[in-house]
């Protein structure tokens, strides 16, 4: 929930770094007053004097007064948060979007599907999924990288697994000295997939590449376009709805999304 002034930051104090793999940090932030935010709901982090950008939470929102952001070092600003340290003041604004709809995956099974860093937002589902199936009947992850130093969050695939109702599986794009695991895109992992297709909801986020051959190979499996949730991280800057740089036809992304049911936006232009 918003308070206040929504273009104002509440400072956030930098309480760990954590190196994920060469490209990628995860912050972990105290902010001044707890920013309660729901699982795909996004924040705006600002580095002051230097700009601002939106990442989605990628810990639980159980923990409002700890925030994980995973972060992917790519242009100007990614690259000065990587250079912050330990005891630094942030600032956060937000939350914004809607967030993912949990509420609708009782008696449903779960799909997530990630691709690179797009496992970060992923992950905020997946812990508050952990932290309470609720009615949902089962969990099934499968994460693709680039290569095996830059699969994300590693220290969990082991955890994920061990509860009853959660499958998880990754892959590689090429083989490498060091894996045997699976090798090839994360759409290998899709064929023949175990999972009650017509009582599955598919949630998606990765590069856009990724979403659009992930959603085409969902509906060459017999996914229906209103199983699948794809979370649309594109440019945006207010995050209200003001700005109009995030708009696909009627939907604007910060308000109506990130994440977005496919057969809402698939006939439009530029949807991927
Ligand atoms: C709702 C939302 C949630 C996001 N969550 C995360 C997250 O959890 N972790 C994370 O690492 N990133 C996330 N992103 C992407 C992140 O905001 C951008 O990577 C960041 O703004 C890039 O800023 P920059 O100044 O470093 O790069 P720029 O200098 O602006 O751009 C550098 C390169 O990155 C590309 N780029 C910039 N913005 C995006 C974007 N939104 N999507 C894809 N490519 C982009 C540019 O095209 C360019 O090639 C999210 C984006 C949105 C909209
Ligand atoms: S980011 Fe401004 S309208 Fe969506």
């Amino acid at each position: 929930m918003i308070s206040g002034n929504p273009y104002m930051p509440i400072p956030a104090k930098l309480a760990d770094v954590i190196d994920e793999t060469p490209t990628i940090k995860t912050f972990i932030l105290e902010p001044d007053e707890p920013m309660a935010f729901r699982a795909g709901q996004f924040i705006q982090l600002t580095l002051p004097g230097v700009g601002e950008a939106p990442f989605t939470p990628s810990s639980s929102p159980s923990d409002p007064g700890r925030l994980a952001i995973t972060v992917l070092r790519t242009g100007a600003v990614t690259e000065r948060f990587h250079e912050c340290t330990v005891g630094q003041t942030l600032g956060l604004r937000g939350p914004f979007g809607k967030g993912y709809p949990i509420e609708e995956l009782d008696g449903k099974e779960v799909l997530v599907v990630g691709g690179g860093v797009g496992l970060a937002p992923l992950r905020a589902l997946i812990l508050a999924l952990l932290g309470d199936m609720k009615g949902v009947k089962r969990m099934s992850i499968k994460y693709g990288a680039r290569c095996m130093e830059e699969l994300l969050y590693r220290i969990q695939y082991d955890d994920w697994p061990t509860h009853k109702k959660v499958d998880f599986a990754c892959t590689i794009d090429k083989p490498e000295n060091g894996w045997d695991g699976h090798t090839g895109v994360v759409t290998t992992l899709l064929k023949d997939l175990d999972v009650d297709k017509a009582n599955t909801h598919a949630f998606v986020c990765g590069p856009g590449v990724m979403l659009k051959f992930t959603t085409f190979t969902l509906l060459d499996e017999g996914f229906t376009p209103d199983q699948i949730f794809l979370s649309m991280n594109r440019r945006m800057s207010c995050g209200m709805g003001k700005c109009g740089r995030c708009n696909i036809g009627p939907f604007y992304l910060c308000k109506d999304g990130p994440d977005i049911n496919y057969a809402k936006i698939k006939d439009y232009p530029n949807v991927f």
